[in-house]
């Protein structure tokens, strides 16, 4: 599983941010910078990974993930396929690894997948053995991509990650960006402050690097990072509090509140918003928001991401 190609990623997958070294992280964010300009050129392609094949596997609906990873291979110059559930041969019956399994045949460089299941893409791993595997979100999980392009969009505005105070706030039980940044954030210095209802925080964040509250005040007070989560209705059995109004009133973040954080605060959201539930429309919209920065950057961060999966060793700089 391991990458021999100099000036690369010590794996050949990218299937967490759990088991990505820092010196991996900090690689993939330096490499986005220098990535980051091609999107502002009016030619917006570089011949970089000509030749390389991207296979966009996704199991679970997507707007920006999906996009950006297209995006990302096409400015590189390397050919991507779309695959969506309902176009595959699973509604026919085919299991995931038989479905994998036939698109590895096709010599795909990269097959990156969002999947329901957490562990999908690892399980990918012991059946594909030519390509690398590329974990878009799974499950409740891991979506390490997401918090990559978080680093990234905190780094534009803050000198460093370590010292920081990062709130992330919402539906922690059923996110994996919640997850995943907490465990890169704490990686690289941050404090991380985990706030939600008792109902949607489950155990165990502290073992990654969170600390819990249940106050909204506490987490936000002189933070320099706010990060919204999405209340995931889809991924949802039961009800986790009273009622919409309920939660807007003690975690949905608003002009108000944003007083207890610092006054250059960063609101960060990884997307798509309620307008109205976890955040107030006009914060989501003001001064302090960086949200559509962060899919701005995810097109750097995921172009780094493939190049040093696939053409750091061929002397291809951009
Ligand atoms: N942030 C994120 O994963 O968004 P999508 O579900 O639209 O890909």
């Amino acid at each position: 599983m391991t990458n021999s190609k100099p000036n690369s990623l010590s794996s050949k997958h990218l299937l967490g941010i759990e088991d990505t070294p820092m010196a991996d992280i900090e690689l993939i964010l330096k490499t986005a910078r220098s990535f980051k300009e091609i999107s502002s050129r009016p030619v917006k392609k570089v011949p970089t990974l000509r030749g390389k094949s991207i296979i966009n596997l996704f199991f679970e609906s997507s707007t920006r993930t999906r996009s950006s990873f297209e995006i990302a291979a096409k400015r590189l110059s390397a050919d991507a396929v779309n695959l969506s559930v309902s176009a595959s041969s699973m509604g026919k019956g085919e299991s995931l690894i038989d479905t994998a399994r036939n698109l590895e045949s096709m010599n795909p460089d990269i097959i990156v997948i969002r999947h329901s299941a957490a562990g999908a893409p690892r399980m990918l791993v012991d059946y594909c053995r030519d390509c690398s595997i590329l974990n878009a979100g799974d499950g409740m999980h891991e979506h390490p991509t997401q918090a990559l392009l978080d680093a990234y969009t905190i780094l534009e505005h803050k000198e460093s990650l370590s010292g920081l105070k990062v709130a992330i706030v919402g539906d922690i039980a059923h996110s994996r960006v919640a997850r995943s940044n907490t465990i890169l954030l704490s990686k690289a210095g941050a404090r991380v402050s985990i706030c939600g209802p008792p109902t949607l925080i489950p155990p165990g964040f502290e073992h990654i690097g969170g600390q819990v509250t249940y106050r909204l005040e506490e987490a936000i007070d002189q933070a320099d990072v706010v990060m919204m989560l999405r209340t995931q209705l889809e991924r949802q059995s039961e009800v986790f509090y009273p009622s919409v109004k309920e939660y807007f009133d003690l975690y949905g973040l608003s002009e108000r509140k944003m007083k207890w954080a610092k006054p250059d605060t960063i609101v960060m959201h990884p997307g798509p918003i309620n307008r109205g539930v976890e955040i107030d429309p006009d914060l989501a919209d003001g001064h302090n928001s960086v949200i559509l920065e962060q899919v701005n950057n995810g097109v750097a961060v995921r172009m780094a991401i493939l190049y040093l999966l696939l053409g750091a060793d061929e002397e291809t700089e951009p």
